[in-house]
């Protein structure tokens, strides 16, 4: 079964066609009441105005050359002169008995997200940016793309030039510390770095050694960004992210390519010499001040930074991974930064495919600042998705047949990643556990729930897997919901916002209860008792790939 809303589509446009002359676009949306039917249409009203007739006998005229019968009841005109459709109770059968598949698209989307950097704790930013492009790559994968992930992490700079150093200084393995160990190292080196003139220039040196390669700097280098990176797996492990070790391919990667990409936009007359710095000045972007600003590529003590690498790494995607779309997941604070990259990029003929920054909003704590620790240091994100699971774990209590401790897992992980996904991702939020556990409103738990109560009941029920009656308002209205899935995935891969996916379940789930409400199911019989399990057994695989999708586990039972 092809999607309905094409196929209505066309015959619409065929019929503005047929008594017009012209195929309009029909614009046909689902209808915002249940008295306008399914599927609404103002074609009549924009044609009218196009050809100054009255909107009601444009609407008739259209209705009249309509080839609907088939598929929907007689279409109505309504006030002004909306077209009003209505499925037939059997194409909603048909469509929800063989959902729709999508397509391969032949095409390569390459996905940066989550980005932490080495030797300094995972923050919610990281943890943002890791359930949003998890998510995000599962649905452009269902859409048909051949999907890339590459974890950008920051694990090159002038600061390991300095914890080499204070690492040689203190006479401490490299193999000492731990991931806290790093940090104070950073911290501790940083002190000495400004205070200390002979430390900064050993330091500098040090730099120097890392970037070309000398086989003991390497080495201590090498350490610092195994342990951070084992420690960053096991936040992913705890939140089951897709990301493998084969996904980092962070800054230092483009350590070799960096001479190149200077030198290239240099022939190309593309750079200014400016304190000692070579920089872009591109038209258009100016600070507050109405000074032009710069995207510094190469620093005046001759290294190279964090917008150099990202121009590599843009090159490296375009010709070498051959994306036709790049996504980078990183917060808003960066837009200009990738604004400038894209730009430059584009300018020097590296980028000729659409690159998009997935912006996000901030984490806030409690109090409506940016969240910290009562110190004001990073909170520990392993400790907060464990004080999820706990959470989670109190509000099983008591519950018969379930795996408390699996459960309580993927429902205070799905609880924590829903709260990220179901907001539009640019607006910030507030870290509620109490709001993000609920098991009422749009919450992760509450679809969870309704996943689970779908398995309990199907357990109970033979199966049954073919709709062929839909009588009830309420099982049409949680039908139509359904053959909307593939649409929804198909937009989310679009415009890259996964609320869209959230809210689409949400609807789904709360005309579930409707439906629950309205049409028996195990008290029902014959015909209506088999059909009413197939549009459950239906419901429960949208909402297991929905959340699926959303990288959230739907238990069995809870
Ligand atoms: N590591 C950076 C940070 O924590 C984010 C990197 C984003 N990706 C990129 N290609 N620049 O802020």
């Amino acid at each position: 079964m092809s999607a309905l809303l094409p196929v209505l589509s066309a015959r619409l446009s065929a019929a503005a066609a047929a008594a017009f002359g012209t195929p309009y676009d029909p614009e046909l949306r689902a209808a915002t009441k249940p008295e306008f039917g399914h599927y609404q249409s103002n074609l009549a009203l924009r044609i009218g105005n196009a050809v100054g007739q009255p909107p009601r006998a444009v609407a008739a005229r259209l209705v009249e050359s309509l080839q609907l019968d088939d598929l929907c009841e007689t279409p109505e005109i309504a006030g002004p002169g909306f077209i009003n459709l209505t499925l037939l109770p059997q194409t909603l059968a048909t469509a929800v008995n063989s959902p729709e598949t999508l397509a391969g698209k032949g095409r390569r989307v390459v996905v940066d997200y989550s980005q932490p950097n080495v030797a300094k704790q995972m923050h919610v930013g990281h943890l943002r940016s890791t359930v949003i492009g998890d998510a995000l790559c599962n649905v452009l994968e269902f859409a048909g793309y051949d999907v890339i992930r590459q974890n950008h992490v920051g694990d090159w700079g002038t600061q390991y030039g300095m914890m080499i150093e204070q690492l040689l200084e203190e006479d401490l393995a490299a193999d000492s510390l731990d991931l806290q160990g790093l940090q104070l190292l950073y911290e501790r080196s940083r002190r000495h770095f400004d205070a200390d003139g002979t430390f900064a220039d050993k330091a500098r040196l040090r730099v120097v050694a890392l970037q070309s390669g000398d086989p003991a700097t390497r080495a201590m280098w090498r350490h610092m960004v195994d342990v951070s990176l084992d420690d960053f797996d096991q936040v992913y492990e705890l939140l089951g992210s897709n990301l493998e070790r084969t996904d980092v391919v962070g800054e230092s990667a483009y350590n070799d390519d960096l001479p190149r990409v200077v030198a290239e936009l240099e022939e190309d007359g593309l750079l200014t010499e400016s304190d000692g710095a070579m920089c872009a000045f591109l038209p258009g972007f100016l600070g507050r001040d109405g000074d032009p600003l710069p995207v510094i590529v190469r620093k005046s003590d001759g290294g190279f930074g964090y917008s150099a690498t990202d121009l590599a790494a843009v090159r490296h995607r375009v010709s070498t991974l051959h994306a036709d779309r790049i996504v980078y997941v990183v917060d808003h604070r960066q837009a200009l930064h990738f604004d400038m990259i894209f730009t430059l990029a584009r300018t020097a003929g590296w980028l000729d495919v659409p690159a998009e920054h997935v912006s996000f909003g901030t984490v806030l704590g409690p109090n409506g600042k940016p969240f910290k620790t009562r110190e004001g240091g990073t909170v520990k994100l392993v400790d907060l998705l464990e004080s999820a699971v706990a959470r989670a774990d109190a509000l099983l209590a008591g519950r018969e047949g379930v795996d408390r401790a699996a459960t309580a897992r993927a429902v205070g992980i799905g609880a924590v990643k829903y709260a990220d996904l179901s907001s539009d991702r640019g607006n910030d939020y507030v870290f509620d556990l109490d709001r993000m556990v609920a098991m009422t409103g749009n919450t992760g738990p509450y679809l969870q729930y309704a996943h689970a109560r779908l398995t309990r009941l199907l357990s109970k029920t033979g199966p049954s897997t073919t709709i062929t009656t839909l009588k009830d308002p309420a099982e049409q209205r949680l039908a139509l919901l359904l053959t909307g899935f593939a649409a929804t995935v198909e937009q989310v891969a679009e415009t890259l916002q996964p609320h869209r996916l959230c809210t689409y379940l949400y609807d789904v789930a709360s005309a579930l209860s409707v439906f629950y409400e309205q049409c028996p199911v195990l008290s029902s019989e014959g015909e209506t008792r088999a059909s009413r399990i197939a549009l459950c057994t239906a419901t429960r695989k949208v909402l297991q790939d929905g959340l699926g999708l959303l990288g959230i586990e739907a238990p069995d039972a809870m």
